[in-house]
């Protein structure tokens, strides 16, 4: 035999047998977490439906708080509800936000990255002067003013619409009616924008089309997105998302064209850090991240809002509690009642707006505890609060509405803070005093001067937010004897 075909067959040989030696003697990997009870296709099904927390919360109580869920992604996706690992997952800043699920956002903001779709945290990065800089807006100094505009929006709300829906003893959908007032109040404070009701209605419209179709269809089906002209959706959705573009164009136009007296009044607002920031390429990247505040910052407060209403009306003895403690307190001091807060915390735990939670991509390995599974690299993890806030280690009756808990000195006071309904770490919610000083204005309003009583309960929707739909309250103005 020639020496060439000799080496030939001899490198193929060698290299095999190392292969095999290597297989042989390296130590086994940590096997990954159990696999959740359901094929593939039960899960695609039950993942996209908009029950997919009873889904996981079943999972969870069949094979425990942390498990691989079966879907057709190059990953392993694992679900962690076990409080302990949840935030060693979300404090961990290396962790990035998987591509696939997060740049479905940017399809609806005319394909520009944002400070919500960005996933370089790296020094200089575009998220990081980006969060550094919004940050800014959402400093008490500034939530006090937008909290103003907050009262305004709801007060004006009050008597146009509710004062004579409880006059007449019509129920309200209370999600529409929230969902209006909230993202009049956001484009007011946030973009200094006097958002007209007709005008609301149609953004409100929009993001729904584009939001659905990004992250049901282009997310979901490949080269949906590419296509997007050879089918109805596909053609919505482009005609949607140019409209918000082009709303959140004229926000930052109207902002531009105030006279400079009034520009100085706005300083530090969402709209003048954005609009003054030379680090944005180009009006597109402002006009995109405007877009993602709008989007990131309404429903979810309405939302918030309806769950605790909805909330208080099935628990007449807390509602009437909770009036009583605020009738009690001069108007101005009602926003710190310590039960209105105890309140406002079990709705969210009980009823996370973002109940999916946070998902997140694993830069590095993490060992479980034990040492007996790992969470590889390279995973996808999700943590989601829906199921998560829920379970056993909050204390008694996970699943029951009971303020009290979180009292100082109440039962589970010291095993609630694994509760984060604007999440941990890094990419935590960058609005999250907005929200909270939103709530503690809006509720103590609403509560004081009305009782709230159901008329329809609503059904837990998750898609991207967790929706009480169809939920109808009746209102009727308090009698006060004292
Ligand atoms: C009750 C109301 C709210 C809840 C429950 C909430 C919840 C959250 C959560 C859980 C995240 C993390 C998402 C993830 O890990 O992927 C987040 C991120 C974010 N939120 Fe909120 N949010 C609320 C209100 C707001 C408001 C009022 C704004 C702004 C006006 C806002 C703007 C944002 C932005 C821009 C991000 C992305 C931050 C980043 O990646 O650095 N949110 N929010």
């Amino acid at each position: 035999m020639p020496a060439s075909a000799a080496g030939l067959i001899a490198i193929p040989a060698a290299a095999a047998a190392a292969y095999f030696v290597y297989r042989v003697l390296r130590p086994a990997a940590p096997p990954l977490p159990p696999k959740a009870p359901s094929s593939m296709l039960e899960t695609v099904a039950a993942m996209t439906s908009p029950n997919s927390i009873e889904f996981l919360t079943a999972c969870a109580e069949r094979v425990g708080p942390i498990f691989r869920l079966p879907m057709p992604l190059l990953r392993p996706l694992i679900v962690v509800v076990e409080p302990k690992v949840a935030r060693a997952v979300l404090d961990n800043p290396s962790h990035s936000k998987p591509l696939f699920m997060y740049a479905a956002s940017e399809s609806v903001a005319g394909n520009v990255s944002t400070i919500f779709s960005a996933r370089d945290h790296s020094a200089g990065s575009k998220w990081q002067w980006a969060r550094k800089a919004t940050a800014k807006a959402f400093h008490p100094s500034h939530v006090h003013a937008m909290n103003v505009s907050c009262a305004e929006c709801y007060t004006r709300w009050m008597d146009e619409t509710l004062a004579p829906a409880a006059a007449n003893g019509h129920p309200l959908k209370m999600c529409d009616e929230l969902l209006l007032t909230t993202i009049q109040f956001i484009c007011d404070a946030a973009f200094g924008y006097q958002l007209a009701r007709d005008e609301a209605e149609a953004v409100l419209h929009d993001t729904q089309v584009a939001l659905e179709v990004s992250f049901r269809v282009f997310a979901l089906v490949p080269f949906s997105e590419t296509f997007w002209w050879a089918f109805a959706k596909g053609r919505a959705h482009r005609v949607a998302s140019r409209r918000l573009l082009a709303f959140s164009a004229k926000m930052l136009e109207a902002y531009r064209s105030l006279p400079d007296g009034r520009k100085a009044q706005m300083n530090g607002t969402l709209i003048a850090i954005i609009d003054g920031n030379a680090k944005y390429g180009s009006d597109a990247e402002r006009v995109a991240e405007i877009l993602m505040f709008l989007i990131a910052g309404h429903d979810t407060t309405a939302l918030a809002v309806a769950w605790v209403l909805s909330d208080l009306a099935h628990h007449a003895h807390d509602q009437a509690e909770l009036r009583a403690e605020l009738h009690a307190m001069p108007p101005a001091e009602r926003s710190k009642s310590a039960l209105l807060a105890a309140v406002i915390k079990e709705s969210m735990r009980l009823n996370p707006v973002a109940a999916g939670g946070s998902v997140r991509q694993l830069e590095q390995a993490l060992p479980l505890p034990g040492g007996k599974a790992v969470l590889p690299e390279g995973a996808i993890v999700v943590v989601p609060f829906g199921v998560l806030f829920r379970r056993p280690h909050i204390g008694d009756a996970p699943n029951e509405f009971r303020p009290r808990r979180w009292l100082a000195g109440g039962p589970d006071a010291d095993r609630l803070a694994d509760v984060h309904p604007f999440s941990l770490g890094r990419r935590n919610c960058v609005g999250q005093a907005l929200a909270l000083a939103e709530l503690h204005t809006v509720v103590p309003m609403l509560l004081a001067e009305y009782e709230w009583e159901v008329v329809q309960s609503p059904r837990a929707e998750l898609f991207l937010t967790n929706k009480p739909e169809g939920l109808m309250l009746r209102a009727k103005r308090v009698t006060r004897t004292s």
